[in-house]
């Protein structure tokens, strides 16, 4: 059977975090895995989808005033000047815009760089595109970036660079002057930024999400993707956008075409009333969210997680086993969904294994002819960065009160989950 499918297809294979979910729902655990929301959505959206089903927006629709509202958010929040008209690309959700990005600049050959950990459905997309995917580790535990690897992992091969901020797994915001390093290597380099910002709302304390299409000379080589989704709650409604300079934005306008025709047309029209909510709705958001990620970081760390870093942006913590757990993260997390009956995703998904980042395979950094790979995180002598990435557990937050509570409640009444101790 498996001689009817194409390599691409073949190529994709089912992650632990799939059989983990099987699990989760066959044991009706606690949902702290997926980043969706269970709370409702606003009252005023909702109605504003339903008016549009009943005022019959059923057919392919393209909804301009969308574009002419983020073109000017975007003004507004980030100082940038884009056309709504030329710019800009409605598409089926982040992900989808993603998907139409990659396809629109990637060719057979091309390395895109991501950072690792990373959001998984970046190396589909860039694989399937041909692409090659190159990993440059952010260092634990506060995940920050290292200049010299990032150098380090340019070639002339090098297209692109992904940036997802806020950063899904570890919560990390890049700071100005982390995307001001990575803005100069572009510019350097000629290399395309496309950046993922989903939870461009959902930043706490002094942390601001800066786009990094802001910073100079990037505008006219970064492909910005957003949506929706997490910031009024609504991942089924499919409604995302990619703004991007003009040729590459007509072109994801055309893949897009060519994939889906259009996006939701009724959730179109409702995602034009929730971008024009008003200042005091992101304003609740933000301290929404703030309240749930301390009541979280609190009680992973009273049940015995290291939680070294604590989020500033996004719905997760990235919660590190402590050194008396000797299960892996797939264990411990098969572990919670059955003993505690909460689920959650182990971190090793969110970490790309020696095999694909390898240097060596791959064409030589031109900014310093010496390839040093141990220095990138791949070496198989480094213990703790071998072992890292099988620790972490990843607990998502946006969820309802009554949810937190519950799983609290179950933490607590397993003791704290004494299998964090349990040899
Ligand atoms: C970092 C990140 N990007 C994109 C998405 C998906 O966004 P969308 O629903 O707009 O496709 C998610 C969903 O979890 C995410 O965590």
């Amino acid at each position: 059977m498996e001689k009817r499918l194409s390599k691409r297809a073949l190529s994709l294979k089912a992650s632990p975090i799939q059989e983990l979910s099987h699990l989760a729902q066959r044991c009706n655990a606690i949902n702290l895995a997926e980043g969706f929301p269970d709370f409702p959505a606003p009252p005023a959206i909702k109605d504003a989808a339903i008016a549009a089903i009943r005022a019959d927006f059923n057919q392919y629709r393209h909804v301009q005033a969308i574009c002419d509202y983020l073109a000017y958010t975007l003004k507004l929040t980030q100082g940038l000047d884009v056309d709504p008209k030329k710019n800009i690309a409605i598409c089926c959700g982040q992900s989808e815009a993603f998907a139409a990005a990659i396809l629109a600049v990637v060719d057979e050959g091309d390395e895109v760089l991501l950072l690792d950990p990373a959001y998984e459905t970046y190396e589909a997309c860039i694989t399937m595109a041909g692409g090659t995917p190159v990993y440059v580790a952010l260092n634990p535990p506060c995940w920050t970036l290292e200049l010299e690897k990032l150098i380090l992992a340019f070639t002339p091969r090098t297209k692109a660079i992904v940036l997802n901020s806020p950063h899904n797994p570890t919560g990390k915001v890049f700071s100005k002057d982390e995307l001001t390093v990575i803005a100069e290597l572009c510019c350097r380099m000629h290399c395309i930024a496309i950046t993922d910002e989903v939870y461009e709302h959902i930043t706490f304390g002094s942390a601001v999400h800066i786009s990094l299409a802001s910073l100079p000379g990037m505008l006219e080589r970064t492909i910005i993707t957003s949506s929706i989704s997490k910031t009024y709650s609504v991942t089924g409604w499919r409604v995302g956008w990619a703004i991007a300079p003009v040729e590459i934005a007509s072109a994801i306008r055309n893949i897009h075409v060519k994939l889906t025709d259009s996006a939701p047309a009724p959730f179109q029209e409702a995602a034009l009333t929730a971008l024009q909510s008003v200042p005091e709705y992101f304003e609740s958001l933000r301290m929404e969210y703030n309240e749930r990620r301390d009541f979280m970081v609190d009680l992973l760390n009273r049940v015995g997680f290291k939680v070294h870093f604590k989020p500033q942006g996004a719905v997760f913590v990235f919660a590190e086993l402590p050194e008396t757990c000797a299960m892996s993260d797939v264990e411990y997390v098969a572990k919670l969904i059955t003993v505690a009956g909460i689920a959650a995703v182990p971190g090793c998904g969110f970490f790309h294994t020696r095999e694909k980042l390898s240097r060596q395979e791959s064409s030589q950094s031109i900014l310093d002819p010496v390839s040093r790979p141990e220095s990138m995180g791949w070496c198989e002598g480094s213990h703790t960065l071998k072992d890292y990435r099988n620790r972490y557990i990843r607990f998502a937050y946006c969820k309802s009160k009554a949810t937190l509570m519950a799983a609290a409640d179950k933490l607590n009444k397993c003791n704290g989950l004494l299998v964090l101790h349990e040899i």
